[in-house]
Protein backbone atom coordinates (compact mmCIF):
# COMPACT_ATOMS: atom_id res chain seq x y z
CA UNK A 1 0.00 0.00 0.00
CA UNK A 2 1.27 3.34 -0.61
CA UNK A 3 2.59 5.40 2.00
CA UNK A 4 0.52 8.64 1.66
CA UNK A 5 -2.91 8.31 -0.09
CA UNK A 6 -3.73 11.27 -2.73
CA UNK A 7 -6.42 11.64 -5.06
CA UNK A 8 -4.81 14.32 -7.17
CA UNK A 9 -1.88 11.75 -7.85
CA UNK A 10 0.50 14.05 -6.00
CA UNK A 11 1.80 13.25 -2.95
CA UNK A 12 1.52 15.43 0.24
CA UNK A 13 5.78 15.91 -0.08
CA UNK A 14 5.89 16.62 -3.87
CA UNK A 15 2.99 19.44 -3.04
CA UNK A 16 6.01 20.69 -0.57
CA UNK A 17 8.64 20.26 -2.71
CA UNK A 18 6.75 22.32 -5.49
CA UNK A 19 5.90 24.79 -3.48
CA UNK A 20 8.80 25.90 -1.76
CA UNK A 21 11.25 27.00 -4.59
CA UNK A 22 8.01 28.69 -5.89
CA UNK A 23 7.94 30.37 -1.73
CA UNK A 24 11.77 31.46 -1.82
CA UNK A 25 11.40 32.77 -5.42
CA UNK A 26 8.39 35.05 -3.81
CA UNK A 27 10.36 36.37 -1.34
CA UNK A 28 13.97 36.94 -3.01
CA UNK A 29 14.37 40.40 -3.55
CA UNK A 30 12.11 41.61 -0.64
CA UNK A 31 13.37 42.79 2.48
CA UNK A 32 9.55 43.93 3.83
CA UNK A 33 8.99 40.92 6.37
CA UNK A 34 5.91 41.58 6.72
CA UNK A 35 4.86 41.89 3.08
CA UNK A 36 6.95 38.22 2.79
CA UNK A 37 5.36 36.70 6.00
CA UNK A 38 1.87 37.89 4.28
CA UNK A 39 2.86 36.18 1.05
CA UNK A 40 3.95 33.01 2.71
CA UNK A 41 1.08 32.05 4.33
CA UNK A 42 -1.17 32.64 1.14
CA UNK A 43 1.15 30.50 -0.22
CA UNK A 44 0.41 27.96 2.08
CA UNK A 45 -2.79 28.26 2.62
CA UNK A 46 -3.18 27.62 -1.58
CA UNK A 47 -1.04 25.55 -2.50
CA UNK A 48 -1.54 23.13 0.14
CA UNK A 49 -5.06 23.83 0.48
CA UNK A 50 -4.64 23.93 4.77
CA UNK A 51 -7.71 25.34 6.72
CA UNK A 52 -5.76 27.55 8.48
CA UNK A 53 -2.27 28.95 8.66
CA UNK A 54 -0.64 32.14 9.95
CA UNK A 55 1.82 33.10 12.53
CA UNK A 56 2.33 34.41 15.97
CA UNK A 57 5.29 36.35 16.70
CA UNK A 58 6.77 36.77 20.60
CA UNK A 59 5.57 40.40 21.81
CA UNK A 60 6.62 40.74 25.97
CA UNK A 61 5.08 37.89 27.69
CA UNK A 62 1.96 36.84 24.90
CA UNK A 63 2.15 35.68 21.35
CA UNK A 64 0.45 38.17 19.09
CA UNK A 65 -1.55 37.31 15.87
CA UNK A 66 0.34 38.38 12.83
CA UNK A 67 -0.07 37.64 9.31
CA UNK A 68 -2.82 34.36 8.84
CA UNK A 69 -5.61 32.71 6.27
CA UNK A 70 -8.83 31.80 6.98
CA UNK A 71 -11.25 32.55 9.74
CA UNK A 72 -10.72 35.67 12.23
CA UNK A 73 -7.93 34.01 14.88
CA UNK A 74 -7.73 34.62 19.04
CA UNK A 75 -5.41 37.96 18.80
CA UNK A 76 -2.90 37.09 21.49
CA UNK A 77 -1.91 33.63 23.67
CA UNK A 78 0.08 34.10 26.76
CA UNK A 79 3.20 31.83 27.09
CA UNK A 80 2.49 28.13 27.94
CA UNK A 81 -1.56 28.62 26.74
CA UNK A 82 -3.00 26.47 24.10
CA UNK A 83 -0.81 24.61 21.58
CA UNK A 84 0.88 27.80 20.37
CA UNK A 85 1.54 28.94 24.00
CA UNK A 86 3.20 25.82 24.43
CA UNK A 87 5.34 25.53 21.41
CA UNK A 88 6.42 28.63 22.61
CA UNK A 89 7.14 27.65 26.48
CA UNK A 90 8.94 23.86 25.33
CA UNK A 91 10.73 25.55 22.26
CA UNK A 92 9.41 22.37 20.15
CA UNK A 93 7.02 21.48 16.88
CA UNK A 94 3.89 19.96 18.73
CA UNK A 95 1.99 17.99 16.81
CA UNK A 96 -1.67 17.22 17.77
CA UNK A 97 -4.06 15.00 16.25
CA UNK A 98 -7.32 15.34 18.04
CA UNK A 99 -7.37 19.01 19.80
CA UNK A 100 -10.17 17.82 22.42
CA UNK A 101 -7.51 15.63 23.46
CA UNK A 102 -5.24 18.44 23.94
CA UNK A 103 -5.56 19.89 27.56
CA UNK A 104 -6.03 23.84 27.33
CA UNK A 105 -6.53 24.22 23.38
CA UNK A 106 -7.62 27.34 22.50
CA UNK A 107 -10.52 26.89 19.59
CA UNK A 108 -10.41 29.62 17.43
CA UNK A 109 -13.07 27.72 15.25
CA UNK A 110 -15.17 24.80 16.29
CA UNK A 111 -13.69 23.37 12.71
CA UNK A 112 -10.58 23.08 13.56
CA UNK A 113 -9.56 18.96 14.22
CA UNK A 114 -5.80 18.65 14.26
CA UNK A 115 -2.95 21.75 14.74
CA UNK A 116 0.94 21.49 13.95
CA UNK A 117 2.79 24.25 15.65
CA UNK A 118 6.52 25.13 15.36
CA UNK A 119 8.45 27.64 16.77
CA UNK A 120 10.77 29.35 14.54
CA UNK A 121 13.90 31.39 16.72
CA UNK A 122 15.97 34.33 16.70
CA UNK A 123 19.16 35.09 18.58
CA UNK A 124 18.30 31.80 20.48
CA UNK A 125 14.80 32.60 21.62
CA UNK A 126 11.79 31.82 20.15
CA UNK A 127 10.36 34.67 18.40
CA UNK A 128 7.72 33.78 16.48
CA UNK A 129 5.36 30.39 16.20
CA UNK A 130 3.96 28.90 12.84
CA UNK A 131 0.61 27.47 13.65
CA UNK A 132 -1.17 25.00 10.64
CA UNK A 133 -5.12 24.05 11.88
CA UNK A 134 -6.69 21.07 9.76
CA UNK A 135 -10.00 20.72 9.53
CA UNK A 136 -9.48 16.57 9.56
CA UNK A 137 -8.35 14.69 12.75
CA UNK A 138 -4.87 13.31 12.34
CA UNK A 139 -3.83 15.56 9.40
CA UNK A 140 0.01 16.29 9.87
CA UNK A 141 2.49 14.24 10.58
CA UNK A 142 6.31 13.84 10.03
CA UNK A 143 5.93 15.34 6.52
CA UNK A 144 4.80 18.24 7.47
CA UNK A 145 7.07 18.83 10.09
CA UNK A 146 9.89 18.12 7.88
CA UNK A 147 8.82 20.84 5.15
CA UNK A 148 6.93 23.01 7.64
CA UNK A 149 10.72 23.49 9.57
CA UNK A 150 11.68 24.66 5.86
CA UNK A 151 9.35 27.15 5.82
CA UNK A 152 10.31 28.46 9.33
CA UNK A 153 13.46 28.81 8.70
CA UNK A 154 12.81 31.04 5.16
CA UNK A 155 11.12 33.11 7.62
CA UNK A 156 13.82 33.08 10.22
CA UNK A 157 16.22 34.13 7.74
CA UNK A 158 13.99 36.93 6.22
CA UNK A 159 13.58 38.06 9.76
CA UNK A 160 17.21 38.29 10.15
CA UNK A 161 17.69 40.48 7.44
CA UNK A 162 14.51 42.84 8.55
CA UNK A 163 16.41 46.71 8.49
N1 LIG B 1 -5.48 26.53 18.52
C1 LIG B 1 -4.40 27.43 18.88
C2 LIG B 1 -4.85 28.87 18.87
C3 LIG B 1 -4.68 29.54 17.57
S1 LIG B 1 -5.89 29.20 16.47
O1 LIG B 1 -5.96 27.76 16.21
C4 LIG B 1 -5.69 30.00 15.06
C5 LIG B 1 -3.84 27.05 20.23
O2 LIG B 1 -4.39 26.21 20.94
O3 LIG B 1 -2.82 27.60 20.60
Amino acid sequence: MAEELSVSGISKAERYQSLLPQINALVQGENDFIANVSNIMAALKYGMNFFWVGIYFVKGNELVLGPFQGTIACTRIAKGKGVCGKAWETEKIILVDDVDQFSGHIACSSSSKSEIVLPGFKSNKVNFVLDVDSDKLADFDETDKKYLQQIVAIIETKSNEQK
